[in-house]
C-alpha cells in the first residue's frame, strides 16, 4: 500500500479580505499550505497532490517543489470534487489521506495514526469532541455507536445540530473504493456540492468499516478562515515554540514576547529578554544573552556573547564572548571572531572583524577585513562603493583608526599602523605608520563675526 496525501487549497478564503491566496498567509513565518506540506512530508508518501484553484499560479510559485504534484481544480464544486481531480495519479492499491492547505499545526503522529487504524481497505476519520461545533459537519453515530454519516451545518436537523463530535475534514479513503464513492457524489444538498463527507454514508452502506481517530488537541485541526482565526494559530504557534525553548534551557523574560519564524537551535542557560524575533536558522550557544527588542535571522551567536537592546542582525556570525549593541546592525556576511565588540549605530557588511577588535560607536564597516585587536573609531566609514563596484578596505592587526576616518577603497591601513581623526584616507598606510590626510588647522586672530544689517 503507497499513501497519496491529497491536499485541498483551491478554495479562495473570501473572509480574509486579502489578495492573497488563503492557504499563503504565513504562520510563524511560513505560508499555511507550507506547513501542511511539511507534515505530509513527515508520512514519506508516495506522492503529495495539491488541488488548486483560486490563486493557483501564485502557490505553486510560491511552493513548488519535485515531489509534489499541482492538480488543478478550475471550478469550486465541493471538496469531494476537489479530491476527484487528483485521483487520475492514483491507483486502487493505495491510501488517500485527505488534508486541507488551511489547517496548518496539524501533527504527522495524528496522521499517522490515522492512516495506520484505517490501513488500504477502511475508511479514517478524523474527529473532534468541540465546545462548540457551529460550522462543523457532525458525526452521525447509531444506537451502537457506530458511525453512520456526516452532516453538514446547513444540512442538519434541529437534533444533528447537538452533536458535538465534529468532522475535521481529515480523511483517509482506502483507493480501491475512492475513485467509485467520489463518481457517486451528488451535489443535491444546502449548498449544492459535492460533498466529500457523503462517502461516510456510502462507505457504511457497502460494510466499509469506518475507523475514527482524535487529534492529541482541538488547536491541532483548527483553520483559519479569517485573520482572527490566523492570529489564533499563530499564537498557539509560538506558544509552543516558546515551550520547546523553555525545555531546552532557554529563560525567556516573556514566552508571550518571543517570535520564532524559522528554525532555532539552542544551547543552555541561554536568556532572552522580551519582543526578540528570531527568523530563519538561528543558532544560539549556550550562555548567550539577548536583550530586548532584538532581530536574529539566520545567525549563528556562539557561546557567551552578548547582544544588546535594539540590535538587528542579518547573516552573521558571531563567535564567542563577544559584545554587540545596544542599537547595532549586523548585514550579511558579517563574521565576528571571539571577543570582538560590535557597538551603538555600527552598521557591518561582508566584514570580518578580528578576536578583540572593537568599533564602538557609529560607524559602516563593509566589504572589509579588521585585523586582530583594532580599534575603529567612532564615525569610520568604510568608502566601499564608487556607484558601480565595490572595493575592499584592508584594517590590519592592532591598527588604530582615528575618529571619522574616511577609508576610500580599495585602501589598506597595515599592522599597528594609525590613521589621524578627520582623515580621509585615499592610499595604503604602510605598518606602523601614521596616515593623516586632512588641512592643517591656522587660527585667524581677532576674527569679526558677521554682523546683521540694520
Ligand atoms: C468541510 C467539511 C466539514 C468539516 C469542515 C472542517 C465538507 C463537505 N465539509 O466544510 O464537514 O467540518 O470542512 O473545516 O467537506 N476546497 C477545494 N475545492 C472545493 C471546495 C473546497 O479545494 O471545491 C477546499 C477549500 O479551499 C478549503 C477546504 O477544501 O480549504 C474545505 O472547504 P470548505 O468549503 O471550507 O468546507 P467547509 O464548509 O469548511
Ligand atoms: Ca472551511
Amino acid at each position: 500500500m503507497n499513501l497519496h496525501v491529497v491536499i485541498l487549497a483551491a478554495g479562495q478564503g473570501t473572509r480574509m479580505r486579502s489578495a492573497l491566496p488563503k492557504v499563503l498567509h504565513p504562520v510563524a513565518g511560513k505560508p499555511m499550505l507550507g506547513h501542511v506540506i511539511d507534515c505530509a512530508r513527515n508520512l514519506s508518501p508516495a506522492k503529495i497532490h495539491v488541488v488548486i484553484g483560486h490563486g493557483a499560479e501564485r502557490v505553486r510559485e510560491e511552493l513548488d517543489a519535485a515531489d509534489i504534484n499541482w492538480v488543478m481544480q478550475s471550478e469550486q464544486l465541493g471538496t469531494g470534487h476537489a479530491v476527484a481531480q487528483a485521483l487520475p495519479h492514483i491507483s486502487a492499491a493505495d491510501q488517500i489521506l485527505v488534508l486541507y492547505g488551511d489547517v496548518p499545526l496539524l501533527r504527522s503522529e495524528t496522521l499517522n495514526r490515522l492512516s495506520q487504524q484505517a490501513g488500504s481497505s477502511s475508511l479514517g476519520l478524523l474527529t473532534v469532541e468541540m465546545a462548540d461545533p457551529t460550522g462543523y459537519g457532525r458525526i452521525v453515530r447509531d444506537s451502537e455507536g457506530q458511525v453512520q454519516a456526516i452532516v453538514e451545518q446547513k444540512d442538519a436537523s434541529s437534533e444533528q445540530l447537538l452533536i458535538s463530535e465534529g468532522n475535521t475534514g481529515i480523511m483517509a479513503l482506502p483507493g480501491c473504493k475512492a475513485a467509485d464513492w467520489l463518481g457517486s457524489l451528488s451535489n443535491d444538498n444546502a449548498q449544492g456540492e459535492y460533498y466529500l463527507t457523503d462517502v461516510v454514508a456510502l462507505a457504511v452502506s457497502q460494510s466499509v468499516a469506518v475507523e475514527v481517530a482524535q487529534p492529541g488537541d482541538e488547536l491541532e485541526v483548527m483553520g483559519a478562515n479569517n485573520r482572527q482565526q490566523l492570529s489564533v494559530l499563530e499564537r498557539a504557534w509560538q506558544r509552543k515554540e516558546a515551550t520547546r525553548l523553555m525545555e531546552s534551557g532557554v529563560t525567556l523574560a516573556d514566552p508571550a514576547r518571543l517570535d520564532v519564524r524559522g528554525e532555532v537551535l539552542v544551547g543552555r542557560d541561554i536568556f532572552m529578554d522580551i519582543n526578540v524575533v528570531l527568523e530563519g536558522r538561528v543558532n544560539i550557544g549556550d550562555n548567550v544573552h539577548i536583550g530586548p527588542n532584538c532581530v536574529l535571522k539566520d545567525c549563528d551567536i556562539e557561546a557567551g556573547t552578548v547582544i544588546k537592546a535594539f540590535s538587528h542582525l542579518d547573516g552573521a556570525l558571531v563567535g564567542e564572548d563577544c559584545d554587540v549593541g545596544p542599537y547595532a546592525r549586523l548585514r550579511p556576511g558579517t563574521v565576528l571572531q571571539r571577543t570582538a565588540k560590535v557597538g551603538n549605530f555600527v552598521e557591518t557588511k561582508k566584514a570580518e572583524v578580528g578576536e578583540g577588535a572593537k568599533i564602538n560607536h557609529l560607524s559602516y564597516v563593509g566589504d572589509a577585513r579588521v585585523g586582530k585587536n583594532a580599534n575603529v573609531g567612532a564615525g569610520t566609514i568604510t568608502c566601499n562603493y564608487d556607484g558601480v563596484n565595490k572595493f575592499m578596505t584592508l584594517i590590519g592587526e592592532g591598527a588604530f583608526i582615528g575618529s571619522n576616518t574616511a577609508l576610500v577603497a580599495p585602501v589598506s591601513v597595515g599592522d599597528q599602523a594609525t590613521t589621524a581623526a578627520g582623515s580621509t584616507i585615499t592610499g595604503d598606510v604602510p605598518a606602523g605608520s601614521l596616515g593623516v590626510a586632512r588641512g592643517r588647522q591656522r587660527n585667524i586672530e581677532d576674527w569679526k563675526r558677521p554682523t546683521r544689517k540694520k
